[in-house]
Formats: structure tokens, C-alpha cells, sequence
């Protein structure tokens, strides 16, 4: 396992991708606090040389600027929609299919906008994903924030995260469903936002 999943506060998760090998971390989400992940990367030895946003909402960012400050050498990651509301400065961008290493470990970054215009998702070795705001355990993220489109969440769903494999371990961005994480596969068939096949039965859910 190449991904250790945090829960931060009531329901917030913040994650870990780290290389054991090459000793190499990276914090998805450090959230409002970072101490679990930080504790995590010293107690193994390991450098923390990005932190990656799912998108700007402080509950995801919260804590960033503080381990910047700690860490100045680290790069700050995201998507370029919304970068303004984050209130500092990113170091670099991702777009559809780049990719990145941490150490030996591969990330694959897709925009997936609908909770935010920013939100990404990151799969992780082929293995794993994790869904930010985008996709929850049984759910998806609230659309009806600024930035939040129903039918862009609609087309992401449908687009972007259907068509992975049912192989890939979906990490969320918060605790909301009835397990902390599921194969993508058992979302497809469980998951009421990717079972609606069209934007009318999408609009039926509660
Ligand atoms: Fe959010």
C-alpha cells in the first residue's frame, strides 16, 4: 500500500502517497490540520517534496500555507481554475493525463470538475484513486457551491471516473459513506450518482 488515509476532525480525510523505497511523501489535502499526515512522513523517514489539492475549499487546503512555511523546498500542486480563492501562490499545474512521480510511485492526474471548476482526482499507480470532493462512498459532492455545476458533475461522473477500472480503490475526500474506501467497481454497481445512466435520473436523487 503506497497510499495511508488520515482522518482528520469529524469527517475529513487527508492522505499520504509516499514511496518507501525512495523515501518520498506527498500530502493530498493536508485539510485544516496537517499534524497526522506530518507525524506520518517523520515517524517513516520520509521527505515531503509535494502537497496536492483536490481543489481550493479550506477544509482540503486549510493547512497548506503553515506546512509551506515549514517546508519551504515543497511544491504546491493544483489545477489552475479557482487558484485565486486559494490565497496562495501554486507552484505548479496539472492538467488531463499528466503525470508526476513520487519516487517510484506513478500519479495520474484527470480534471474532474462539478463540486468545484478546479477538483481533480489522482489515481496512483493504477491501483487506487483518490476522489477529493468528486466522488464519495455512495455519493458525490454537492454541486450547489460556487463553482459547483450539476450537469459538469453529471459529465465527470459519466466521462471521467466511469470508464476507469473497476479494479482501482476509491479514496474520498470525506467519511460519508458506509466504508472509509471501495473498488471503483462496487461503486459503479452501488453508487446511486453512477448508476443514473442520464442527467434526468441524475436530477431525481435526493
Ligand atoms: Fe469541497
Amino acid at each position: 500500500m503506497v497510499v495511508e488515509q488520515l482522518k482528520v476532525g469529524f469527517d475529513n480525510f487527508s492522505y499520504v502517497i509516499y514511496c518507501s523505497k525512495k523515501k518520498e511523501a506527498a500530502i493530498v489535502d493536508p485539510s485544516y490540520d496537517a499534524t497526522k499526515a506530518l507525524d506520518f512522513i517523520s515517524s517513516n523517514n520520509l521527505k515531503l517534496i509535494y502537497i496536492i489539492l483536490t481543489h481550493h475549499h479550506s477544509d482540503h487546503s486549510g493547512d497548506t500555507h503553515r506546512i509551506k512555511n515549514l517546508y519551504p523546498s515543497l511544491k504546491i500542486i493544483s489545477s489552475k481554475s479557482d487558484e485565486e480563492k486559494l490565497g496562495f501562490t501554486i507552484d505548479f499545474y496539472v492538467s488531463d493525463n499528466d503525470e508526476l512521480k513520487v519516487g517510484d510511485v506513478s500519479l495520474d492526474f484527470i480534471l474532474t470538475p462539478g463540486h468545484t471548476k478546479d477538483g481533480i482526482c489522482i489515481i496512483v499507480d493504477n491501483e487506487s484513486i483518490l476522489t477529493g470532493d468528486t466522488l464519495f462512498i455512495g455519493d458525490c459532492g454537492r454541486t450547489d457551491l460556487p463553482g459547483g455545476s450539476f450537469e459538469q458533475m453529471f459529465k465527470t461522473l459519466q466521462e471521467k471516473i466511469k470508464p476507469l477500472s473497476d479494479n482501482l480503490i476509491v479514496f474520498p475526500g470525506h467519511d460519508y459513506g458506509n466504508k472509509p474506501f471501495d473498488t471503483l467497481g462496487n461503486q459503479k454497481k452501488t453508487n446511486r450518482v453512477l448508476i443514473a445512466n442520464n442527467l434526468e435520473e441524475f436530477s431525481k436523487i435526493p
